[in-house]
């Protein structure tokens, strides 16, 4: 679910705010501002709903592009973010330049969590999504966040548990691409395509022709082992275990729920010329998703908490 942000366009800004449909990246979810308010959009509100009274000190754990430290700026906090990523931050920093951050102070630094040294400031909120399943030892982490916490301040994790995804994950995945690929509507682009196969190396759906065999069981296998190739060419990818635990054994958890996810990767391949349809779909594919997690019927794969320190 990686952004892939070379060949980036000119003045390209990752900022939910900039409603630009940037055709320049047809692989990414920024190709539609549709389909970046549906997940971006939807990310910050989780984020946003944690947070304390402008202005807090928050700082950003794992900030990639910018995209939520940006809003939080804009919101009227004072923020730091930390990202060991070059392309990324740099990418980041020129949001600052470009977009205009403030009110709020934005400020970025290139560094893991792990080692970063904070030179003495604390802070109201830490801020950290879809990074603790990339870091080495999610402990570590949430102890180094946990210390960085001024007193009574508090940590908002949202995170991918990428080991929750199970069997009604896939058929629903697959149902949903199988009529979205019947309908003309879905396509993985070349490079997309490229990355969930990397390492796959058999070729037996290569040609460009990656769409589902028209078998239902088939097609349902085939985006298990999709899921599971994609998943497993990432350098770390903790499980949920080695995040949920931790956490409850340095923090007191005050708020823990549970989001649709996995309709952000049927919407990487989602295509529609007419911009009402491709958003209608989508809205939809997104409520279905919620209305099942809420059932029960889907796992949750992705988790928010709100926590203060023990
Ligand atoms: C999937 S991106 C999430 C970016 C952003 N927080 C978001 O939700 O869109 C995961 C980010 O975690 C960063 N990351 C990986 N290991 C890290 C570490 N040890 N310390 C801090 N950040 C790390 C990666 O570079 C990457 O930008």
């Amino acid at each position: 679910m990686a952004d892939h942000h070379h060949r980036l366009p000119d003045g390209f800004v990752a900022d939910l705010r900039r409603g630009r449909a940037w055709t320049e990246l047809e692989d990414t979810l920024w190709r539609s501002p549709d389909l970046v308010a549906l997940t971006y959009g939807r990310l910050w509100d989780l984020v946003a709903a944690g947070l304390p009274a402008t202005p807090a000190r928050v700082l950003d754990v794992g900030s990639g592009t910018g995209v939520l430290t940006l809003e939080l700026a804009r919101a009227g906090h004072d923020v730091v973010g930390i990202e060991p990523d070059v392309t990324s931050i740099a990418l980041a920093r020129r949001s600052v330049a470009q977009a205009g951050a403030g009110p709020g102070r934005l400020t970025y630094h290139q560094a893991e969590v792990e080692s970063w040294d904070p030179d003495g400031a604390d802070f109201d909120v830490v801020v950290t999504t879809r990074a603790l399943h990339h870091v080495a030892d999610p402990a570590v982490a949430l102890a180094r966040m946990r210390d960085w916490l001024a007193p009574g301040g508090r940590l908002v994790v949202v995170d991918f548990l990428h080991d929750l995804f199970d069997r009604r994950a896939a058929q629903w995945m697959a149902q949903a691409r199988a009529l979205l690929e019947a309908a003309g509507m879905f396509r993985l682009h070349a490079h997309a395509h490229a990355h969930a196969h990397d390492g796959d190396g058999d070729g037996d759906h290569g040609d460009g022709d990656d769409r589902l065999p028209a078998e239902p069981e088939a097609a349902v296998r085939r985006v298990e082992a999709d899921w599971r190739r994609e998943h497993e060419h990432e350098e770390v990818l903790n499980r949920a275990a080695e995040i949920l635990d931790p956490l409850d054994e340095l923090f007191d958890v005050s708020e823990r729920s549970w989001h649709p996810y996995l309709y952000w990767d049927v919407l990487a391949g989602l295509r529609s010329d007419d911009s009402a349809v491709l958003r209608r779909v989508a809205t939809r594919l997104a409520d279905w998703e919620q209305h099942l997690l809420d059932a029960g019927t889907l796992p949750g794969v992705l988790v928010r908490a709100v926590a203060t320190a023990r």
